[in-house]
């Protein structure tokens, strides 16, 4: 039977079989050939969609508008502070009006609630952009990008270096159980992801043929990986104050020579971006005087080594989101 996911929302990978993502991925490799042969795809023209972003950005924001113009639609942003939702207007009444003028909402914010709740209440497709808990749009493009560099995903040793209960290490973990991909968490016990998330990933990989597995220890962790992922370690909205813990918790899982070197010959490194790898970003020089380390989740090294297909992610994401939005729009 044939894939139709034309009408739903796309809120968090748990929502997708293994079909739906398949077909996503191969739907957007079919675009990413499109944009780089100069084939016109203006396949939504007179829709328009609105992009809600609570957080900031630079990929996500920039994926949506350049995947929106490309397929033909008109693109609305409305950034952090210009809005009335959630100040002087609730999320479902926001979401009720811009259900009337759009035919699909991006969301970026805080919570998991607000973006199902728009899904809700707006009976249009809404996108998840990220929120605290998932990322899964993101996830899509690292996907792609893994299937590009190894030529598949089954089997494929992916280990996830960090705060592992965060945005990224929770979604990452969903879409390589649903995608059969072998999962570690590397991280201190305290930022392992929530055990009923471990157990229902540890449910689908059963039937898929990955595996989830969660240490502590970093040389387990990153002995024979095929891929190496991290992310920030202090993530978006979260308070100054958590900075001194988080880099006490997390300086011995830094993604440094030592790390890739227990990894199999030829791994990637992977990362969401953006990064904290050298002390060209104002945050990167305060944390190094306020802390003295100039590198934090990966050294400039790893960065930009040979293995580091970060760009290629980052690319991925406006093919992997154009995807997402024809399918649920078309
Ligand atoms: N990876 C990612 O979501 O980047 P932005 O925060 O720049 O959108
Ligand atoms: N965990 C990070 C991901 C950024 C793409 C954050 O939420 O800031």
């Amino acid at each position: 039977m044939g894939i139709n996911l034309s009408g739903r929302s796309f809120l968090k990978l748990l929502d997708f079989t293994p079909e739906e993502m398949r077909y996503l991925l191969d739907l957007s490799a079919d675009f990413k050939r499109m944009k780089r042969c100069g084939t016109p795809h203006r396949y939504l023209e007179g829709k328009n969609i609105v992009l809600l972003f609570e957080k900031t950005s630079t990929r996500t924001r920039c994926a949506f508008e350049v995947a929106g113009m490309d397929l033909g639609m008109g693109v609305t942003y409305l950034d952090p502070g210009s809005s009335q939702m959630g100040k002087k207007e609730s999320i479902s009444d926001t979401a009720k009006v811009l259900g009337r003028m759009y035919d699909g909402i991006e969301f970026r914010g805080f919570s998991q609630e607000h973006v199902e709740e728009l899904a809700k209440s707006s009976g249009v497709p809404v996108w998840n952009g990220l929120t605290d808990s998932f990322h899964p749009t993101q996830i899509l493009a690292d996907l792609l990008t893994i299937e590009e560099k190894f030529g598949g995903l089954k089997g494929v040793r992916f280990t996830f270096m960090g705060d592992a209960r965060n945005n990224m290490g929770n979604s990452l973990m969903v879409g390589c159980a649903k995608m059969g991909l072998h999962f570690t968490a590397c991280a201190p016990a305290e930022l392992f992801p929530d055990e009923k998330l471990v157990e229902e990933c540890r449910r689908i990989a059963k039937k898929t043929g990955g595996s989830i597995r969660l240490t502590d220890d970093v040389a387990v962790g990153a002995g024979g990986a095929d891929v190496i992922y991290t992310d920030v370690w202090v993530s978006l909205g979260e308070p100054d104050d958590v900075w001194e813990q988080r880099i006490s918790l997390l300086k011995r899982y830094q993604v440094n020579r030592k790390v890739m070197n227990f990894a199999a010959p030829g791994a990637l490194f992977m990362h969401c971006l953006p990064s904290f790898h050298d002390l060209n970003t104002t945050i990167g020089q305060s944390i190094s005087e306020r802390f003295g380390i100039d590198e934090m989740e990966v050294t400039d090294e790893v960065f930009n080594s040979k293995a580091s297909v970060v760009f290629d992610e980052a690319e991925n994401r406006m093919h992997t989101i154009k995807a997402v939005m024809y399918a649920t729009l078309k």
